[in-house]
Protein backbone atom coordinates (compact mmCIF):
# COMPACT_ATOMS: atom_id res chain seq x y z
CA UNK A 1 0.00 0.00 0.00
CA UNK A 2 1.46 3.53 -0.76
CA UNK A 3 2.02 5.78 2.71
CA UNK A 4 0.60 9.01 2.96
CA UNK A 5 3.78 10.26 1.82
CA UNK A 6 3.61 9.09 -1.32
CA UNK A 7 0.35 10.06 -1.66
CA UNK A 8 1.43 13.46 -1.31
CA UNK A 9 4.17 13.37 -3.87
CA UNK A 10 1.93 12.52 -6.72
CA UNK A 11 1.11 15.63 -8.99
CA UNK A 12 -1.80 16.43 -10.92
CA UNK A 13 -0.28 17.75 -14.03
CA UNK A 14 -1.34 21.16 -15.62
CA UNK A 15 -3.10 19.26 -18.79
CA UNK A 16 -4.93 16.97 -16.81
CA UNK A 17 -5.74 19.27 -13.86
CA UNK A 18 -7.58 21.79 -17.51
CA UNK A 19 -9.41 18.88 -18.19
CA UNK A 20 -10.49 18.26 -14.60
CA UNK A 21 -11.56 21.59 -13.93
CA UNK A 22 -13.27 21.95 -17.52
CA UNK A 23 -15.33 18.49 -16.68
CA UNK A 24 -16.69 20.22 -13.44
CA UNK A 25 -17.52 23.54 -14.82
CA UNK A 26 -19.14 21.67 -17.78
CA UNK A 27 -21.15 19.53 -15.19
CA UNK A 28 -21.98 23.06 -13.11
CA UNK A 29 -23.02 24.92 -16.70
CA UNK A 30 -25.00 21.86 -17.70
CA UNK A 31 -26.82 21.69 -14.82
CA UNK A 32 -27.74 25.95 -14.78
CA UNK A 33 -29.51 24.84 -18.40
CA UNK A 34 -32.26 23.54 -16.73
CA UNK A 35 -32.89 27.29 -15.15
CA UNK A 36 -33.02 28.72 -18.70
CA UNK A 37 -36.83 26.79 -19.35
CA UNK A 38 -37.64 25.33 -22.18
CA UNK A 39 -39.45 26.36 -25.88
CA UNK A 40 -42.78 25.66 -25.38
CA UNK A 41 -44.06 22.54 -26.49
CA UNK A 42 -46.19 24.21 -29.05
CA UNK A 43 -42.43 24.94 -30.85
CA UNK A 44 -41.87 21.20 -31.85
CA UNK A 45 -45.49 20.65 -32.78
CA UNK A 46 -45.52 23.92 -34.72
CA UNK A 47 -42.22 23.27 -36.82
CA UNK A 48 -43.47 19.49 -37.22
CA UNK A 49 -47.43 20.80 -38.41
CA UNK A 50 -45.82 23.68 -41.17
CA UNK A 51 -43.10 21.41 -42.94
CA UNK A 52 -45.84 18.97 -43.29
CA UNK A 53 -47.88 19.59 -46.53
CA UNK A 54 -51.11 18.18 -45.41
CA UNK A 55 -51.53 20.39 -42.48
CA UNK A 56 -54.33 22.55 -42.46
CA UNK A 57 -54.94 26.16 -41.79
CA UNK A 58 -57.71 24.99 -39.09
CA UNK A 59 -54.69 22.27 -37.41
CA UNK A 60 -52.17 25.26 -37.31
CA UNK A 61 -54.45 27.51 -35.95
CA UNK A 62 -56.10 24.94 -33.10
CA UNK A 63 -52.60 24.88 -31.83
CA UNK A 64 -51.72 28.41 -32.09
CA UNK A 65 -55.27 28.96 -29.91
CA UNK A 66 -53.43 26.34 -26.98
CA UNK A 67 -50.94 29.19 -25.96
CA UNK A 68 -53.01 32.55 -25.70
CA UNK A 69 -49.18 34.42 -25.00
CA UNK A 70 -47.53 33.25 -28.26
CA UNK A 71 -51.30 34.05 -30.07
CA UNK A 72 -50.75 37.33 -28.47
CA UNK A 73 -47.17 37.84 -29.93
CA UNK A 74 -47.80 36.30 -33.11
CA UNK A 75 -50.85 39.16 -33.21
CA UNK A 76 -48.71 41.85 -32.40
CA UNK A 77 -46.46 40.76 -35.21
CA UNK A 78 -49.34 40.29 -38.12
CA UNK A 79 -50.38 43.71 -37.21
CA UNK A 80 -46.90 45.31 -36.94
CA UNK A 81 -46.40 48.01 -39.28
CA UNK A 82 -43.43 45.72 -41.26
CA UNK A 83 -46.26 42.73 -41.76
CA UNK A 84 -49.42 44.29 -41.79
CA UNK A 85 -49.04 45.84 -45.26
CA UNK A 86 -52.49 45.19 -46.86
CA UNK A 87 -54.61 45.28 -43.52
CA UNK A 88 -54.90 44.58 -40.04
CA UNK A 89 -55.76 41.15 -38.84
CA UNK A 90 -58.19 40.44 -36.18
CA UNK A 91 -58.55 36.58 -36.17
CA UNK A 92 -55.81 34.08 -36.16
CA UNK A 93 -57.51 32.21 -39.45
CA UNK A 94 -56.90 35.63 -41.28
CA UNK A 95 -53.21 35.61 -39.76
CA UNK A 96 -52.21 32.26 -41.10
CA UNK A 97 -54.09 33.30 -44.30
CA UNK A 98 -52.08 36.24 -44.75
CA UNK A 99 -48.67 35.40 -43.82
CA UNK A 100 -48.44 31.87 -44.74
CA UNK A 101 -47.20 28.57 -42.82
CA UNK A 102 -43.67 29.25 -43.00
CA UNK A 103 -43.67 33.35 -42.09
CA UNK A 104 -46.38 32.06 -38.77
CA UNK A 105 -43.77 29.00 -37.93
CA UNK A 106 -40.70 31.24 -37.94
CA UNK A 107 -43.13 34.49 -35.72
CA UNK A 108 -44.03 31.41 -33.58
CA UNK A 109 -40.32 30.45 -32.99
CA UNK A 110 -39.91 33.90 -32.19
CA UNK A 111 -42.10 34.49 -29.92
CA UNK A 112 -41.61 31.64 -28.10
CA UNK A 113 -37.95 32.14 -28.45
CA UNK A 114 -38.46 36.03 -26.95
CA UNK A 115 -39.41 34.81 -23.49
CA UNK A 116 -36.10 33.28 -23.28
CA UNK A 117 -33.67 35.54 -25.49
CA UNK A 118 -35.33 38.51 -23.31
CA UNK A 119 -33.70 38.45 -20.42
CA UNK A 120 -31.24 41.15 -19.42
CA UNK A 121 -27.47 40.31 -19.40
CA UNK A 122 -24.69 41.60 -17.20
CA UNK A 123 -21.32 40.16 -18.18
CA UNK A 124 -22.04 40.35 -21.85
CA UNK A 125 -22.46 44.25 -23.33
CA UNK A 126 -25.84 44.23 -24.44
CA UNK A 127 -28.55 47.15 -23.97
CA UNK A 128 -31.76 46.31 -22.26
CA UNK A 129 -33.04 43.39 -24.30
CA UNK A 130 -30.01 43.58 -26.21
CA UNK A 131 -29.81 39.81 -26.81
CA UNK A 132 -32.95 39.30 -28.11
CA UNK A 133 -32.38 42.11 -30.95
CA UNK A 134 -29.20 40.76 -31.66
CA UNK A 135 -30.75 37.36 -32.11
CA UNK A 136 -33.70 38.20 -34.24
CA UNK A 137 -31.61 40.84 -36.56
CA UNK A 138 -29.50 37.47 -37.06
CA UNK A 139 -32.47 35.18 -38.12
CA UNK A 140 -33.99 37.70 -40.24
CA UNK A 141 -31.18 38.80 -42.46
CA UNK A 142 -30.13 34.86 -42.19
CA UNK A 143 -33.44 34.53 -44.07
CA UNK A 144 -32.97 36.76 -46.59
CA UNK A 145 -29.13 36.00 -47.04
CA UNK A 146 -30.07 32.37 -47.30
CA UNK A 147 -32.65 33.47 -50.11
CA UNK A 148 -29.92 35.56 -51.89
CA UNK A 149 -27.51 32.60 -52.24
CA UNK A 150 -30.42 30.77 -53.60
CA UNK A 151 -30.31 28.04 -50.54
CA UNK A 152 -33.83 26.38 -51.19
CA UNK A 153 -36.54 25.47 -48.97
CA UNK A 154 -35.71 24.05 -45.40
CA UNK A 155 -32.77 25.69 -45.47
CA UNK A 156 -33.92 29.13 -45.28
CA UNK A 157 -36.32 27.92 -42.02
CA UNK A 158 -33.44 26.18 -40.87
CA UNK A 159 -31.33 29.59 -40.96
CA UNK A 160 -33.83 31.45 -39.13
CA UNK A 161 -34.07 28.73 -36.08
CA UNK A 162 -30.56 28.69 -35.64
CA UNK A 163 -29.57 32.44 -36.51
CA UNK A 164 -32.49 32.97 -33.85
CA UNK A 165 -30.84 31.04 -30.89
CA UNK A 166 -27.34 30.58 -32.32
CA UNK A 167 -26.07 33.07 -29.23
CA UNK A 168 -28.19 31.32 -26.45
CA UNK A 169 -25.45 29.84 -24.43
CA UNK A 170 -24.37 33.30 -23.85
CA UNK A 171 -27.61 33.26 -21.10
CA UNK A 172 -26.51 30.08 -19.67
CA UNK A 173 -22.81 31.64 -19.09
CA UNK A 174 -23.79 34.93 -18.29
CA UNK A 175 -24.11 34.22 -14.11
CA UNK A 176 -20.71 32.29 -13.64
CA UNK A 177 -18.95 35.50 -15.98
CA UNK A 178 -20.30 38.33 -13.92
CA UNK A 179 -17.67 37.92 -11.22
CA UNK A 180 -14.74 37.99 -14.25
CA UNK A 181 -16.40 40.67 -16.78
CA UNK A 182 -19.16 43.54 -16.08
CA UNK A 183 -20.50 44.45 -19.49
CA UNK A 184 -18.29 47.19 -20.40
CA UNK A 185 -16.48 45.33 -23.57
CA UNK A 186 -17.63 42.93 -26.01
CA UNK A 187 -16.76 39.51 -24.94
CA UNK A 188 -14.65 37.24 -27.35
CA UNK A 189 -15.04 33.09 -26.85
CA UNK A 190 -11.16 33.40 -25.70
CA UNK A 191 -12.31 35.98 -22.75
CA UNK A 192 -15.51 32.64 -21.58
CA UNK A 193 -12.45 30.20 -22.03
CA UNK A 194 -9.81 32.34 -19.17
CA UNK A 195 -13.05 32.78 -17.22
CA UNK A 196 -14.76 29.31 -17.24
CA UNK A 197 -12.73 27.22 -19.37
CA UNK A 198 -15.74 26.91 -21.78
CA UNK A 199 -17.23 29.32 -24.49
CA UNK A 200 -21.01 30.44 -25.93
CA UNK A 201 -20.69 28.19 -29.07
CA UNK A 202 -20.37 24.71 -27.15
CA UNK A 203 -22.57 25.63 -24.50
CA UNK A 204 -25.42 27.01 -26.86
CA UNK A 205 -25.10 23.64 -28.26
CA UNK A 206 -25.13 21.87 -25.01
CA UNK A 207 -28.56 23.59 -24.61
CA UNK A 208 -30.02 22.29 -28.11
CA UNK A 209 -29.20 19.24 -27.26
CA UNK A 210 -30.75 19.35 -24.39
CA UNK A 211 -33.89 20.87 -26.04
CA UNK A 212 -34.21 18.21 -28.83
CA UNK A 213 -33.64 20.85 -31.44
CA UNK A 214 -33.31 19.04 -34.74
CA UNK A 215 -29.13 18.18 -35.54
CA UNK A 216 -29.03 21.41 -38.46
CA UNK A 217 -29.29 23.67 -35.25
CA UNK A 218 -26.97 22.44 -32.65
CA UNK A 219 -24.48 21.88 -35.07
CA UNK A 220 -24.49 25.80 -36.75
CA UNK A 221 -25.18 26.56 -33.09
CA UNK A 222 -21.53 25.19 -31.97
CA UNK A 223 -19.72 25.94 -35.79
CA UNK A 224 -21.26 29.99 -35.91
CA UNK A 225 -17.63 31.09 -35.31
CA UNK A 226 -16.24 28.82 -37.88
CA UNK A 227 -18.17 27.12 -40.41
CA UNK A 228 -14.93 24.16 -40.94
CA UNK A 229 -16.39 23.30 -37.52
CA UNK A 230 -19.70 22.20 -39.18
CA UNK A 231 -19.09 19.00 -40.81
CA UNK A 232 -23.12 18.07 -41.97
CA UNK A 233 -24.17 22.19 -42.46
CA UNK A 234 -21.66 24.24 -43.15
CA UNK A 235 -23.76 26.22 -45.48
CA UNK A 236 -25.74 27.37 -42.73
CA UNK A 237 -23.13 27.92 -40.58
CA UNK A 238 -21.59 30.11 -43.10
CA UNK A 239 -24.77 32.09 -43.08
CA UNK A 240 -25.32 32.63 -39.50
CA UNK A 241 -21.61 33.30 -39.37
CA UNK A 242 -22.04 36.27 -42.15
CA UNK A 243 -25.59 37.69 -40.57
CA UNK A 244 -23.47 37.71 -37.06
CA UNK A 245 -20.75 39.84 -38.59
CA UNK A 246 -23.23 42.03 -40.07
CA UNK A 247 -25.94 42.78 -37.36
CA UNK A 248 -22.85 43.19 -35.05
CA UNK A 249 -21.30 45.27 -37.34
CA UNK A 250 -24.95 47.40 -37.19
CA UNK A 251 -24.35 47.24 -33.09
CA UNK A 252 -27.65 46.29 -32.74
CA UNK A 253 -28.86 45.59 -29.16
CA UNK A 254 -25.51 46.93 -27.89
CA UNK A 255 -24.36 50.44 -26.70
CA UNK A 256 -22.93 53.15 -28.77
CA UNK A 257 -18.96 52.91 -28.69
CA UNK A 258 -18.46 49.21 -27.92
CA UNK A 259 -15.45 47.50 -29.64
CA UNK A 260 -17.20 45.39 -32.24
CA UNK A 261 -14.43 44.38 -34.57
CA UNK A 262 -15.56 41.30 -35.79
CA UNK A 263 -13.18 39.60 -38.56
CA UNK A 264 -15.10 37.15 -41.26
CA UNK A 265 -12.68 33.98 -41.38
CA UNK A 266 -12.11 32.64 -44.38
CA UNK A 267 -13.81 29.24 -43.80
CA UNK A 268 -17.45 31.36 -44.35
CA UNK A 269 -16.23 32.79 -47.64
CA UNK A 270 -14.90 29.23 -49.02
CA UNK A 271 -18.17 27.16 -47.81
CA UNK A 272 -20.79 29.89 -49.21
CA UNK A 273 -18.42 30.47 -52.33
CA UNK A 274 -18.10 33.70 -51.79
CA UNK A 275 -15.47 36.38 -52.48
CA UNK A 276 -14.73 39.32 -50.46
CA UNK A 277 -16.40 41.33 -53.07
CA UNK A 278 -19.42 39.92 -52.51
CA UNK A 279 -19.49 40.29 -49.11
CA UNK A 280 -19.83 44.18 -49.66
CA UNK A 281 -23.23 43.82 -51.78
CA UNK A 282 -24.77 41.07 -49.28
CA UNK A 283 -24.53 43.60 -46.88
CA UNK A 284 -26.10 46.26 -48.52
CA UNK A 285 -29.61 44.33 -48.31
CA UNK A 286 -29.07 44.38 -44.60
CA UNK A 287 -30.98 47.71 -44.49
CA UNK A 288 -34.12 46.12 -45.58
CA UNK A 289 -33.83 43.64 -42.58
CA UNK A 290 -33.70 46.09 -40.13
CA UNK A 291 -37.37 47.26 -40.31
CA UNK A 292 -38.31 43.59 -39.75
CA UNK A 293 -36.15 43.58 -36.57
CA UNK A 294 -38.19 46.88 -35.34
CA UNK A 295 -41.33 45.10 -35.77
CA UNK A 296 -39.60 42.37 -32.84
CA UNK A 297 -38.65 45.32 -30.86
CA UNK A 298 -40.05 45.19 -27.28
CA UNK A 299 -41.34 41.35 -27.79
CA UNK A 300 -39.04 40.07 -25.56
CA UNK A 301 -40.87 39.24 -22.81
FE1 LIG B 1 -21.61 33.98 -30.93
FE1 LIG C 1 -24.05 36.63 -32.29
Amino acid sequence: MASTEEFERIEISAPIAGVVERAVMEERIVAQIDTLGTLPDIVAEIMRLADDPDTTAAQLEAVISREPVIAGRLFKLANSPFFSRGGTVSTLPQAIRKLGFGTIKNLVLAASAGGVLGTQLGAYDYLESGLWDHSIGVALTGRSIAKGLDLQGTVIDEVFLAGLLHDIGKLVLDPFLRDSYDGSFRLTTEHEQAAVALDHTHVGSRVAEKWNLPAHTTEVISAHHDPAQAPKFPRHAGVVNLCDYFISRERLGRPDGSDDEMVIPSSTLTCLGLQESDVADLGARVSEDLEAVSAFQGMAA
